[in-house]
């Protein structure tokens, strides 16, 4: 078979240009031959890399990380194993594993002063805004991070950054709740640690292996989704060359939003909103009407059940099983039975995504509503490392810096104030 081409056209000139397709893909650039330019607003229909660490295929349901598929990860694989899985591309050697989670380990402390600035926010200040703001400082007390070129210094910021996020979500959670902070322990893992600095009181906390277990297969769900917002906002960022640290912390930005991570915090103001199951064929109209979205469902790239979502219902039932069934989970089964069933959402391929159910197991897991797209970050954060280092490893990426379609007026006389 001969190399596969696109013949285009330009009726203007009547000039034709081969454009080679290569997976299925033409280059936007091809097209500059003819002096046109793609126009793609919210990428829709554009790759902006290659990429090997993660594989969707949004109509069958599929995900993969380095070609396991996620539900043998969510069932055998801890988060720092998935970490090192996505960084690494393979899986780790017990050796390996054992060497990764002590060199973490040994990284968990953040500097005291961060505990100051942690202080300076309101008593009611978004936790995602805190993690925002605290992740970027860290930059400023690592400048050896701006040393991008030097893969071994990029290695070692991606410890710390595993390794410090778990204390600094924590802290993040004490500072909300009036607490005082807890510092890492070394005698716990990556897990117990995080729950620990969280939940204990007065040097007590009773550790349950279940709930535990729940979390660490939530964040191994989360762990990457390919080009999602806030991946495409640290690699956006980081290829301005700037430290990870500062990158990473766009990342939370991005997530922060209603429309990605924060979604798990809007599906639980929405059930709470909703208040019974009597309440719901009325929301479901509402929906339909657009007068608003059901939170927590349709995807840009699934177009059948998210694969996460079907195994977080498994985790709900492990979760309920110790801390009782919240009454909002009735209310969430309606809202899907209902939507699977109605041809708004069936002809529009608008199923649960990951975050409808995550919410109501962080809640009976003890974390506030406002805290859960902190969890959903924490998750996220291997991916947006491993992305970030695909990114600069990649010698064909560049400054991400997208062109326009000018709209605006053409050029006109300035006009002194006193004349307008
Ligand atoms: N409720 C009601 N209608 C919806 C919803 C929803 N949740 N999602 C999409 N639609 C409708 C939308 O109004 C549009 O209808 P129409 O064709 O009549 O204009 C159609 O479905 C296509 O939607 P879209 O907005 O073009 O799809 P998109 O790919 O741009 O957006 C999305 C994807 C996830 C932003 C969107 O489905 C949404 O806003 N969902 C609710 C928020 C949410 O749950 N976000 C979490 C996403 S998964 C995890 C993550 O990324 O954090």
């Amino acid at each position: 078979m001969g190399e596969e081409t696109l013949s285009v056209r330009d009726n203007r000139t009547g000039e034709e240009v081969e454009i080679p397709i290569s997976d299925g893909t033409i280059r936007a650039t091809d097209l500059r031959q003819l002096g046109l330019m793609s126009y793609d607003p919210a990428f829709l229909n554009t790759a902006s890399t290659r990429s090997g660490i993660t594989y969707i295929d949004g109509d069958a349901g599929i995900l993969r990380y380095r070609g396991y598929p996620i539900e043998q990860l969510a069932e055998h694989a801890s988060f720092l194993e998935t970490a090192w899985l996505l960084f690494e591309g393979e899986l780790p050697t017990r050796e390996q594993l054992d060497a990764w989670e002590e060199e973490v380990r040994v990284h968990t402390y953040v500097h005291t002063n961060v505990t100051q600035f942690l202080d300076g926010f309101r008593h009611d200040a978004h936790p995602m805004g805190m993690l925002l703001g605290a992740i970027a400082a860290l930059s400023t007390f690592y400048p050896d991070a701006k040393e991008i070129g030097d893969a071994e210094s990029r290695r070692l910021q991606r410890v710390r950054l595993i390794a410090k996020f778990p204390t600094i979500a924590a802290w993040v959670f004490r500072h909300s709740r009036g607490l005082p902070y807890v510092f890492p322990r070394n005698d716990l893992g990556y897990i117990g640690n995080f729950v620990n600095m969280t939940f204990e009181i007065g040097g007590q906390h009773e550790p349950n292996p279940v709930l535990q277990r729940a979390l660490e297969i939530l964040l191994v769900l989360h762990a990457d989704h390919e080009q999602n917002a806030s991946t495409n906002a640290v690699r956006g960022v980081g290829s301005t060359q700037v430290d990870p640290f500062s990158a990473v912390s766009a990342g939370v930005a991005a997530l922060y939003g209603p429309l990605h991570g924060g979604a798990n915090e809007q599906v639980l103001r929405m059930l709470d909103e909703i208040g019974d199951v009597k309440n719901v064929p009325a929301f479901i109209e509402g929906v339909k009407k657009h007068e608003r979205l059901l939170m927590g469902f349709g995807h840009r790239v699934y177009k059948n059940y998210d694969p996460r979502a079907k195994l977080i219902k498994r985790v709900a039932d492990d979760v309920f099983a110790q801390t009782g069934v919240d009454p909002k989970l009735e209310i969430a089964l309606e809202l899907e039975r209902i939507a699977l069933e109605d041809d708004y959402f069936v002809s529009r391929k608008l199923y649960p995504n990951v975050d409808f159910y995550s919410g109501i197991i962080y809640r009976a897991m003890g974390y506030p509503t406002d805290y859960f797209t902190v969890l959903f970050a924490l998750g996220r954060l291997p991916g947006w490392l491993a992305q970030w280092e695909e990114m600069l490893s990649d010698s064909e990426q560049k400054i991400a810096r997208p062109r326009q379609v000018y709209t605006g007026y053409g050029e006109r006389d300035f006009v002194p104030l006193a004349n307008r």
